[in-house]
């Protein structure tokens, strides 16, 4: 068995209802037979259950959440709130820790408050500036990648958890400069970054535990790249921006990850 496959739509603070109801129809025409893959949408809040009174089958998941469980703290959504009606939060996108100043311990405090409450947490890391590996040995390129911002985000974000909470996590591996810049990671470079940060949770929990984990790439994924990250073992799905916004372009997307579920399952036997 491999591991399960995923493409997430993380619409931001785009979309009107009309839109949202649209993209999603759409989407469920166009991808009626594709099995194997979990397709996700991160809508705005405010169309999730709208949306889901519509499409009561589809996955939906919130872009974000507190991690108090009630009280004066204007804004923001509970896990209270989201309980019963999403299966799945985002936590710790770029966005949310260059604009909204999230750092490590409230995205930690967020990621164990979605663990509490039985959500399926997509905790996000990602380095800043892209990690030179030309004419560096694999050891080398090993060292660099434990030395950046990805490593450090994830191990201060997940800190304290335990193997059972790990294995309940998807990781989305997003290049900040990847995102939305249209300037995408190759396959190659993400599947590497991918395999290093499997090894870094075996290191924390098992190697057992680690195989087990969703490991998913996200910046300016599109329709004509998606099969380059499909191809790639390493990683199990995207997390896409824009390109969720367009039915034809995430259908597409969801389309590529299907096809690639032959060849995996195929190597896991
Ligand atoms: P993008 O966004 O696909 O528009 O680059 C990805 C993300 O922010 O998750």
């Amino acid at each position: 068995m491999g591991r399960p496959l995923y493409v997430v739509g993380n619409w931001k603070m785009n979309t009107t209802y009309a839109d949202a109801m649209v993209v999603v129809g759409e989407v469920n025409n166009n991808v009626q037979k594709v099995k194997n893959v979990t397709t996700i949408y991160l809508p705005p809040y405010i169309w999730i259950v709208p949306l889901l009174e519509k499409y009561p089958k589809i996955n939906i998941g919130a872009q974000n959440m507190y991690y108090k469980e009630e009280g004066a703290y204007t804004g923001e959504i509970s896990p209270r709130m989201l309980k019963g009606v999403v299966d799945y939060v985002l936590l710790g996108h770029s966005e949310r820790r260059s604009i909204f100043k999230e750092d490590n311990p409230t995205i930690n405090a967020k990621l164990k408050t979605a663990l509490k409450f039985n959500f399926k947490p997509i905790l996000a890391i990602g380095e800043t500036r892209p990690i030179g590996m030309k004419s560096l040995t694999d050891e080398g390129i090993s060292q660099r990648i434990m030395h950046s911002d990805i490593i450090h985000d994830l191990k201060a974000s997940a800190r304290g958890l335990t193997k059972a909470e790990w294995s309940r996590l998807i990781i989305a591996y997003e290049p900040v400069w990847a995102i939305g810049t249209g300037k995408n990671a190759d396959g190659v470079y993400a599947a590497r970054i991918v395999r290093e940060i499997r090894d870094l949770i075996a290191q924390l929990t098992s190697r057992e535990v680690a195989d087990k984990i969703p490991i998913l790439y996200g910046g300016s994924v599109n329709r004509q790249n998606a099969a380059e990250y499909a191809g790639q073992r390493e990683i199990d799905g995207v997390l896409v921006g824009g390109a969720s916004l367009k039915a034809k372009d995430f259908s597409d997307i969801v389309e590529a990850f299907g096809q690639s579920h032959k060849w995996r399952r195929d190597e896991a036997n």
